[in-house]
């Protein structure tokens, strides 16, 4: 079955279990293969409570901390509770944490569920890299419910590349012949927008976009594909391994013709962005 299906109730159960699946098994490796920098992570939990004005003992709820990169560094002040459904990431995150518990929780649940927060409850929502993995309609719905009284922000946080860069290149180049097959990936700006509407419609001001932190990173096209063949999916869905193997031959060739070799390394920038909608 392919993660692209998630909105069909058939088979929900299974499809969770996919994706708890596809997350435990990165999580060790997840940071090697996707880790922020350790000053940006600290400069977006900052960004992320002052842009929803969060004050102390305010509830900051994060959706898919994954192994808390960004989440260890949110202020003790606030009361914060980050929700995961994949017990490996929350393993790593709660090492981290061993020392810093006060004013922390951690829980296990599927956000594609009723969120385990109370009406009302809730200032800050934050889901880093996360968010476009759930339905839209849930999210801005849950949103609604859980906002405090006097207001509430969602701010979705992720990675912006140069579009040149050679990682986008490669990633455009993959979903391009995964959508070839058939196979449509997740994300991007189409997912935001599909989010904003949803969140609109409830009543909710969609703010300008913040760049928080930005570095530079050296990649080779090596890189990528080292990265990809060490997943059990492409561009986030789950495809047959045949098929995986073959999409990852062809980008070989193309990268190679297209780079000169799969050895040379690009430097490029990246932006960390902070997108925050106001619900009132
Ligand atoms: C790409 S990781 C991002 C981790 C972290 N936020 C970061 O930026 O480093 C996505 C995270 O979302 C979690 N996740 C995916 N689907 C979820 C769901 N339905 N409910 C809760 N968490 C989910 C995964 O387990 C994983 O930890």
């Amino acid at each position: 079955m392919e993660l692209k299906n998630r909105d069909e109730a058939d088979g929900r159960s299974s499809l969770k279990g996919q994706v708890r699946e596809f997350f435990d098994h990165q999580a060790a490796t997840f940071e090697r293969r996707a880790g922020l920098p350790e000053d940006c992570a600290r400069e977006i939990a900052r960004a992320v409570l002052e842009i929803g004005e969060a004050r102390p003992r305010d509830l900051l709820a994060e959706i898919g901390p994954g192994t808390g990169q960004i989440g260890r560094w949110f202020s003790k002040e606030v009361r914060y509770v980050g929700i995961d459904l994949s017990v490996g990431m929350l393993r790593e995150f709660r090492a981290r944490l061993s020392d810093r518990v006060e004013n922390r929780a951690l829980v296990h649940a599927d956000a594609q569920a009723r969120w385990p927060l109370a009406d009302g409850s809730t200032r800050v929502v934050f889901g880093s890299r996360a968010i476009h993995l759930l339905n839209h309609e849930h999210v801005a719905s849950e949103m609604s419910r859980v906002s405090e009284a006097r207001g509430a922000t969602l701010i979705i946080g992720r990675v912006r590349r140069e579009p040149q860069s050679l990682r986008a290149r490669m990633a455009r180049e993959m979903q391009e012949r995964m959508r070839q097959r058939g196979f449509e990936g997740r994300g991007g700006e189409g997912q935001n927008r599909r989010l904003f509407e949803a969140c609109s419609r409830r009543g909710a001001k969609i703010m300008d976009a913040v760049g928080v932190a930005r570095w530079t990173v050296s990649a080779s096209p090596k890189d990528s594909l080292d990265s990809w063949r060490s997943l059990v999916s492409l561009g986030g869905i789950s495809v047959p391994f045949k098929l995986r193997e073959e999409i990852l031959m062809e980008l070989e060739g193309w990268a190679e013709r297209a780079f000169g070799s799969l050895d040379r390394e690009f430097e490029s920038e990246e932006t960390y962005m902070l997108y925050p909608l106001r619900f009132i």
